[in-house]
């Protein structure tokens, strides 16, 4: 049997990663404006990172990541996320002793161990955005601002932006505590992997999709509620600010993420179209993550997209890949020609098909239609004789008579 690719793996093929050129190209440009620097890191990671960051207790480092002992027997893990692996190269290069704020983005492949489905995969694709080393309420409204540009220049669908504050240290142990109070007697309607987070991360019961927790949940205590006076200013001048900036957002005390490192803002980007995987994008506040790890006390702020969960919501390309040129040949002399023009147009950047074998001109031309070539070049012994070749327009049918030395000229891309 043939060797098939790991579940919930997928390969990527040229149409769809022409959608993801297109996000990149867009997402370097709008990044470009807010003064992002791209950063590279690791795929592999220490285990005990992601353990120490994103939190023992979430379904992510429980069940989700794809670790192993390597040769030397460290216990290695292949990054579910780009955060941790940022703040440690951010706190291991000493960067956070420069002025900052500091601000970064990466583009690679993730690996989460989920039940693969639509929008949700084993290896899948994030950029990831992160600010380091700011507190400040206006980097949260910065990015806030950049991912709704972002979005809105993509020219997606509907897409809000739903926005939490989850508290800080200070007031989150008081929200846990009267969110305890008031799903403990509810315990009972609760789905297993809730009962087992009213001890762990008793706020996931929140965003729970099971009905029964939904229903449970029902008039619990809001956060909003709970925030002690420096979180509840904090919120308030992000929320003016993005107000201000035209952002449309929407208050949603159930946004509670899936990550342990969150403090006060939170958000997510969530699409219409999407289903039950309809999260675009999500980020937060981390302040408290790079000391934890063993930085300075700064703060931090980031967000990530998924290119896959992305590209479900955009159209395919309009125009299809397809050469510019195809030279029908026929013969050794003319293929021999053929192989040196080509050779010339590519180099001048244009995009020319051969035929790989000494076929007819009927077969040949069948191919150019196939690859739906806009012109073919038709040359034999006669042409080369003459130095003159024919020109066919094959979508508007028309052929004329083209000079074999002014085949490039014709073709060359204008001069800049
Ligand atoms: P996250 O919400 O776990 O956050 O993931 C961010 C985005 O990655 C999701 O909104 C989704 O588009 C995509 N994504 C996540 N899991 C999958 C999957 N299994 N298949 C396909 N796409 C997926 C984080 O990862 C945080 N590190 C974001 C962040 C950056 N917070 C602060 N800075």
């Amino acid at each position: 049997m043939s060797i098939q690719a790991v579940r919930g793996m997928k390969d990527v093929w040229p149409e769809e990663a022409r959608k993801w050129q297109r996000v990149e190209a867009l997402a370097r440009q709008v990044f470009h404006a807010f003064g992002f620097g791209e950063i590279k890191t690791p795929v592999l990671e220490k285990t005990e990172l992601f353990a120490r960051s994103i939190g023992e207790a979430t379904d992510i480092v429980e069940k989700e990541m794809y670790t192993f002992a390597d040769r030397s027997g460290d216990s290695l893990t292949m990054r579910p996320e780009a955060t941790a692996g940022l703040v440690r190269a951010y706190i291991e290069s000493k960067n956070y002793a420069q002025p900052g704020p500091h601000k970064l983005f990466l583009i690679g492949p993730m690996f989460r161990h989920e039940r693969p489905q639509k929008g949700r995969l084993r290896q899948f694709h994030q950029i990831d955005v992160e600010v380091l080393g700011d507190e400040e309420p206006q980097g949260d409204a910065e990015i806030i601002l950049m991912l709704d540009q972002f979005l809105k220049k993509l020219g997606l669908g509907k897409v809000i932006i739903k926005l939490n504050s989850l508290g800080c240290p200070a007031c989150r142990p008081g929200y846990r505590q009267a969110l305890l109070d008031f799903l403990g007697s509810r315990r009972g309607r609760l789905c297993e992997d809730c009962r087992r987070r009213l001890d762990t991360n008793p706020l996931r019961v929140l965003d729970c999709k099971a009905e029964s927790c939904q229903e449970a949940a029902q008039g619990a205590p809001n956060m909003a509620d709970h925030l002690c006076e420096a979180c509840q200013s904090h919120f308030a001048k992000v929320r003016q600010l993005i107000g201000a900036a035209g952002v449309d957002y929407e208050l949603d005390p159930r946004l509670v993420r899936g990550l342990d490192y969150y403090i006060r803002t939170t958000f997510e980007a969530v699409a219409g179209d999407l289903g039950a995987q309809n999260a675009v994008a999500g980020g937060g506040r981390y302040d408290g993550l790079i000391e934890a790890l063993g930085g300075p006390a700064q703060g931090g702020i980031g967000f990530a997209f998924g290119l896959e969960r992305l590209s479900l919501l955009l159209p395919d390309e309009e125009t299809p890949l397809a050469p510019e040129l195809y030279i029908a040949a026929l013969g050794e002399e003319a293929r021999d020609w053929s192989f040196s023009a080509a050779a010339q147009l590519r180099g001048q950047g244009v995009w020319v098909e051969l035929s790989p074998q000494d076929k007819s001109l009927k077969a040949q031309l069948r191919r150019a239609n196939k690859l739906n070539a806009a012109q073919v070049l038709i040359i034999g012994p006669e042409e080369i004789k003459a130095g003159r070749g024919q020109l066919k327009d094959m979508a508007g049918g028309g052929q004329e008579e083209i000079p074999l030395d002014q085949v490039a000229a014709r073709f060359a891309p204008p001069s800049p």
